[in-house]
């Protein structure tokens, strides 16, 4: 029990007359990598954005390390360790890469507020040469890099911050090459042995959640209607659900 880090209890959440997610009931722990699977506009991006705090749900509560939680803002959720590399990338095109790897977390000299520029790029370039993705120069404006770098970049910064507990993770490897893939994979794996961590992964690989998730949940209806340990199920029986569905409705 204690080391459940975050749980959904009846979550829902419209946007006008769209019901996106209507009772979403979930939860993760920590050293656990859940996987989070469901078709195109099923609600995934939009329970991680009330995950962490971008959005705030209609009903329902959060409960993180046990504790009821209503999070205010995306600052907010990070400053108690939830961490996100959202779809729609939060990266601030023409700032260079260092500086997108401090947003919001700025290292200054005390007590004078001059931004520590130098220790930014050093420790930038340590972040970037861990997940082992090739990034030229941490000066370039990331508005200049390619989206499988800009990922990159992304999962970098969140998994370099210190006090992560939570790691949200949108469709990471969707614009990466099959390299660099196989690099966050593997940061994944690592991060999971560290222990310390709850990883949630959306993914429309179902090999690769498979693979890499410990649990998956599918999405549907605004519901979760799936929750089974990996290696109690396939990828097979994950195609099927879905493809299931479209059977229903076509027949319909
Ligand atoms: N800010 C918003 N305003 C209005 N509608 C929204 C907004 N965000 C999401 N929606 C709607 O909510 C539903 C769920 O969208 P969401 O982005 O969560 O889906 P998803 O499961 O992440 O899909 P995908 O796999 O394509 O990324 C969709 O019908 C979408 O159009
Ligand atoms: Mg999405």
């Amino acid at each position: 029990m204690s080391d459940e880090v975050m749980r959904a209890e009846h979550i829902s959440k419209g946007f006008g007359p769209v019901r996106a997610l209507t009772d979403i009931n979930l939860s993760v722990r920590r050293g656990e990598i859940l996987g989070l699977i469901g078709d195109n506009g099923a609600g995934k991006s939009t329970l991680i954005k009330i995950l962490t705090g971008f959005h705030q749900p209609d009903g329902g509560r959060l409960l993180f390390e046990g504790q009821p939680v209503q999070l205010k803002s995306v600052t907010h959720a990070r400053s108690m360790g939830i961490e996100t590399v959202f779809q729609d990338l939060a990266m601030v095109n023409d700032l260079p890469v260092y500086l997108n790897l401090h947003l919001n977390k700025e290292l200054v000299h005390k007590p004078l507020p001059f931004l520590k520029r130098k220790e930014m790029k050093r420790r930038a370039r340590e972040a970037l040469d861990a997940v082992g993705i090739n990034i030229p120069s941490v000066t370039a404006e990331v508005g200049r890099l390619s989206g499988g770098q800009r990922q990159a970049i992304a999962v970098a910064r969140s998994v370099y911050s210190n006090n992560a507990k939570l790691l949200l993770l949108d469709e990471p490897l969707a614009a990466m090459g099959a390299k660099e893939g196989g690099l966050i994979l593997r940061l994944l794996a690592q991060l999971k042995q560290r222990g310390d961590i709850a990883i949630i992964l959306i993914a429309h690989n179902y090999s690769q959640v498979v693979d890499v998730c410990d649990r998956v949940n599918l999405l549907q209806h605004g519901e979760i209607t799936f929750d089974k340990a990996s290696g109690e199920t396939s990828v097979a029986e994950l195609l099927e659900l879905v493809h299931a569905e479209y059977r229903v409705n076509t027949a319909t």
